[in-house]
């Protein structure tokens, strides 16, 4: 029987790339209708794990489901969008005409560009070359291609970093509502603030998972007033039990 609460479930996943060991036989679920917030220091894997999510890394072992299949089998294109670390996006191309391209590929309606536009607020740019937007901007467009054909699973790699708070708040405002009509989401982020904004968080470090748990089970958890503060209490609470 597949379990469908649980929209992935990896399960003593080993990832290497190139000689170097990034994963250690890590075991993570993201529950279905969930906002899971992926935090972590920069290095820590987060990117190397949302790769293998979206079945755009090789596994060296162990295994990852996503929505009941195998992580990147086809039948799963257009269930995950992937907002990756570095915007793959067209410079050359107009706002509107990136979107129209990639709902092309994925087989999203017409009607999904306009849509999604209106989502992550580029109306007033929608006509402008790529080229000439902001980071945050560029950002958007991003955000907006893994917002088409309306995927179960979303995938966002750090999408509100270089946005300002009122953006930020805006868009953390967006997944709460996608979260709402039944999506699961999958954000990483360095930034701690927004650990309150997810129902749950995953810590890791190096390569593991240290930590699963709500905002608040953490702050239980470790005494901690703030997630930055929580953090830091688990890694020191590691780094003694491993002396
Ligand atoms: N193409 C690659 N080949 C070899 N090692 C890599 C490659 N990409 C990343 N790594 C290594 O894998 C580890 C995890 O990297 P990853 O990008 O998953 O971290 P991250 O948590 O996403 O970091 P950041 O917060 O900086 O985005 C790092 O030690 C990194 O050097
Ligand atoms: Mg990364």
């Amino acid at each position: 029987m597949v379990n469908y609460s649980e929209a992935v479930v990896a399960t003593g996943l080993v990832i290497r790339r190139g000689r170097v060991e990034v994963l250690h036989g890590i075991d993570v679920h993201v529950p279905s209708g969930q906002i899971v917030g992926l935090l972590g220091p920069s290095g820590s894997g987060k990117t190397t794990l949302m790769r293998t999510i979206v079945g755009a890394q090789r596994i060296t072992a162990g295994e990852v489901r996503v929505l009941g299949r195998p992580a990147g089998e086809r039948s799963l294109r257009s269930a995950v969008g992937y907002m990756s670390q570095s915007p793959a996006i067209y410079d050359d191309l107009t706002v509107e005409q990136n979107l129209d391209y990639f709902r092309r590929v994925l087989r999203a309606p017409r009607a999904d560009v306009a849509r999604v536009i209106q989502e992550v607020g580029l109306g007033e740019v929608a006509t402008r070359m790529v080229a000439n937007l902001s980071g945050g901007q560029r950002s958007r467009v991003s955000l907006g291609i893994a917002l088409l054909g309306t995927p179960r699973l979303l995938v966002l790699d750090e999408p509100t970093v270089g946005l300002d708070p009122a953006l930020r708040q805006e868009l953390w405002e967006l997944f709460r509502r996608l979260a709402d009509s039944g999506a699961t989401l999958l954000v990483s982020s360095h930034v701690m603030d927004e650990a309150r904004r997810c129902d749950r968080l995953l810590l890791v470090r190096d390569g593991r998972i240290v930590a699963d748990d709500t905002p608040s089970g953490l702050l239980t958890a470790t005494g901690a007033t703030d997630h930055d503060d929580a953090f830091l209490r688990i890694i020191a609470h590691e780094t003694e039990a491993a002396a």
